[in-house]
């Protein structure tokens, strides 16, 4: 039997080369493997969108065609909403029981986003909501609820999968062993930096490149980018390995082009124009399949919505499953 897994993501923008590299191409390499579970965590969304519904519904969509347009396939991923299934909220009620409001607050993850959120928590986080403080509670439930044995992760995220498990043990110490403790499946590729230098690409820093983006987009965007500074002069030679450029050539770009346009920078016989000219192009052919597919789902808007529902209904039944246990455990099942 395969091991289940489940991951998810907000639903707050379209996906950009750093979650394609840091998680999407994991997901998937690995969708043979697992009974895969992958959640478009729209209630998560909301709860540092509520005052913006319409972003969080128009990006689920978006967020559904970026998936398929990389290749996750809907026959092997049951890709559904959160919001629709209701048992994830009922879960997330039952765990806040056996979660402690210091707990919550030390929770890394949260104190840095609560930090990053001052016009919408306070400077101080003295106007957190009660929903926003509580949503590693509702994680823990996104995971429980299918059974999730393995969660797909990137590093941020170790501190809500360590409170998930401790839901669980203590779930299980007073209600008797039916949850499931999922351990993380850490990406292999570690985070991508950004074309500024940045060591993270996202959309707060300004710096994404999204799969969507057109090829006058990426052509801006790469003539931006950052290049090793003491190369004053075309044929100076200079070092790839603080090259933003040369960096992104590694990521999209064919390996023997790698190796020439490594050794050509180094001895100075290649100028940073070209080697941006080179980058775009790399960049727009290692998109275009991926566009090709996405517009195929931009005009089947009701291929999408299927995909969804089905994935939906899927879960809905796996989770219905659970429900019907924890009920049972905590003498509420009448
Ligand atoms: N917190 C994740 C993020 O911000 C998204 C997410 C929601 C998630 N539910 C999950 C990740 C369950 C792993 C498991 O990207």
């Amino acid at each position: 039997m395969k091991k289940t897994i489940l991951t998810g993501l907000r639903p707050t923008g379209n996906l950009h080369l750093g979650h394609y590299f840091g998680a999407g191409k994991t997901w998937r390499e690995i969708q043979n493997d697992y009974d895969f579970y992958l959640e478009i965590a729209d209630i998560q969304a909301l709860t540092d969108n509520f005052n913006n519904p319409e972003k969080v519904r128009t990006n689920v969509y978006e967020i559904a065609k970026d998936l398929l347009a990389i290749g996750i396939d809907p026959n092997k991923v049951h890709i559904f909403i959160q919001s629709q299934i209701p048992e994830i909220a009922e879960l997330t009620v039952f765990y806040g029981n056996l979660v402690t409001v210091s707990r919550l607050q030390r929770n890394p993850t949260v104190k840095t986003e609560i930090s990053q959120k001052k016009e919408l928590f306070g400077n101080d986080g003295e106007s957190i909501t009660y929903g926003f403080l509580g949503y590693p509670i509702s994680q823990a439930a996104d995971i429980t609820c299918f059974s999730g044995e393995v969660v797909p992760v990137g590093d941020d995220q170790l501190p809500l999968l360590e409170q998930c498990r401790e839901i669980v043990r203590k779930f299980n110490s007073i209600y008797g062993n039916i949850l499931i403790e999922p351990q993380q499946l850490l990406s292999k590729t570690s985070r991508v930096k950004g074309l500024d230098g940045n060591d993270k690409m996202g959309k707060s820093l300004n710096n994404a490149i999204y799969l969507v983006d057109t090829e006058e987009t990426i052509r801006q965007k790469v003539m931006g980018a950052i290049t090793d500074p003491n190369k004053i002069k075309k044929d100076d030679p200079a070092n790839p390995e603080i090259c933003m450029v040369y960096y992104y050539h590694q990521l999209v770009n064919k390996e023997e082009e790698c190796q020439t346009i490594c050794s050509e920078c180094k001895k100075g016989a290649r100028g940073c124009v070209q080697c941006k000219k080179e980058l775009i192009n790399a960049m727009n052919e290692f998109l275009k399949p991926i566009q090709e597919k996405r517009k195929y789902y931009e005009e089947h808007p009701e291929e999408v919505e299927r995909i969804l529902q089905e994935g939906t209904t899927q879960a809905r039944n796996k989770a219905k499953d659970t429900m019907k246990k924890v009920k049972e455990a905590m003498r509420i099942a009448y």
